[in-house]
């Protein structure tokens, strides 16, 4: 049978590299084409000496392909996405282009005015434990953010069950290829090396995204999320911490209270290969290179509070291993080829 001819737009960058790393060992599809802006023109083992197996030239745009990845900046991948969606050509957008779906919102948050609207009720919100059916039939489909994957999936269990009063705080931790292989002054390794800090406390482009997952599971509430990130001194990895109070008479505060909520979350994923509800709180390396979100809810037995810790690769989990599990379910392949490695540890 023929492979599935794939393209991959901003293979320079560090999430298109890393599709190109985890399609290499897919056995059903095969890559024909990736794309950059300053390196188009080379040889990409010449630009990826790690990804010198793919015999392919960097093009300036995607050749004929039967589905598409964008790894390009917002802005920059719809204008990509929009030529192809019309053709009929099936699309995985990495950037947040296509994941909320309010046009004014995306000019909130992004600053900028959508160039096609009418798209953003057609994309798919791609966390497959969440939209595993309507996945599968889309043409476009929206990846979700890195720290939104981490947090959705840590409280989705306890949102949907209605557990948890609606004051929510998330506070994540994340490594620095999170910020893109592009230099900045807070990626500058002087500066993010044996550094803590927190930032966009005015805001983070991704809190709409967890907003509107997570309010679409309990609709009869409004919902106030606080989103707090930090960088730290790691390459790749995000550790978010959640915090809700209990909402009244549902679970008690005890240790029994613990196990239910443990094992609402066990029957919440149950046969999910890429979540595991784990007993211990998990740690970024326990994910790292896979597509695993590891998660340990518990009660803070003082305060009352739900606590939920998730970890997945920011670059795996929450960027090109979700597409891939995504483009799966697209093309009708079992749901974890070519994601099946396990986390590097330690
Ligand atoms: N990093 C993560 O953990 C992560 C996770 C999930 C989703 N994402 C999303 O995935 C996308 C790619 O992220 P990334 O981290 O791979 O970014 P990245 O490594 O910073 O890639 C950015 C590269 O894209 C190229 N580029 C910048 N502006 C461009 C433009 N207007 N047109 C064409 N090329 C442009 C530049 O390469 P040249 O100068 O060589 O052209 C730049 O170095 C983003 O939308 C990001 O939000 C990232």
């Amino acid at each position: 049978m023929s492979l599935t001819r794939i393209a991959v737009i901003n293979i320079t960058g560090y999430i298109g590299a890393e599709v190109a790393r985890l399609l290499c060992r897919h056995p059903k599809v095969e890559i024909v084409s990736v794309t950059g802006r300053t390196e188009a023109g080379k040889r990409l083992g010449s630009v990826m000496p790690h990804l010198s197996q793919l015999d392919l030239m960097i093009d300036p745009a995607p050749g004929e392909a039967d589905l598409v990845f964008s790894a390009l900046p917002h802005n920059a991948s719809a204008e990509a996405i929009v030529p192809l969606v019309a053709k009929g050509v099936r699309v995985i957008d990495l950037s947040a282009d296509f994941r909320l779906k309010r046009a004014e919102q995306y000019q909130q948050w992004y600053d900028h005015t959508h160039p096609a609207p009418e798209l953003l009720q057609k994309a798919i919100y791609g966390i497959p434990e969440l939209h595993r059916s309507e996945v599968a039939k889309a043409q476009l489909v929206a990846n979700p953010g890195c720290y939104p994957t981490g947090a959705i999936l840590a409280l989705a269990p306890a949102v949907k069950a209605g557990i948890i009063k609606a004051d929510i705080i998330v506070d994540s931790k994340s490594g620095v290829s999170g910020a893109g292989r592009a230099l900045t002054l807070a990626t500058h390794y002087a500066e993010a090396n044996e550094n803590a800090s927190a930032y966009s406390m005015a805001g983070h482009r991704h809190l709409p995204e967890i907003v509107q997952e997570l309010q679409a599971l309990q609709p009869g509430e409004t919902l106030a999320v606080t989103f707090q990130p930090h960088l730290i001194p790691m390459t790749r990895g995000i550790l978010s911490t959640c915090y809700a109070p209990l909402a009244e008479g549902k679970v008690a505060v005890s240790q029994r209270g613990a196990a239910e909520v443990q094992q609402l979350y066990r029957d919440f994923y149950k046969g999910e290969t890429f979540v595991k509800v784990v007993d211990t709180p998990p740690q970024t390396k326990q994910a790292w290179g896979s597509n695993l979100c590891l998660i340990h809810p518990t009660i803070d037995l003082r305060t009352g509070r739900l606590i939920v810790v998730s970890c997945i690769d920011n670059l795996v989990k929450g960027g090109a291993g979700q597409a891939i599990q995504n483009m799966n379910l697209m093309l009708g392949f079992p749901e974890a080829m070519g994601l099946e490695g396990l986390p590097v540890y330690p």
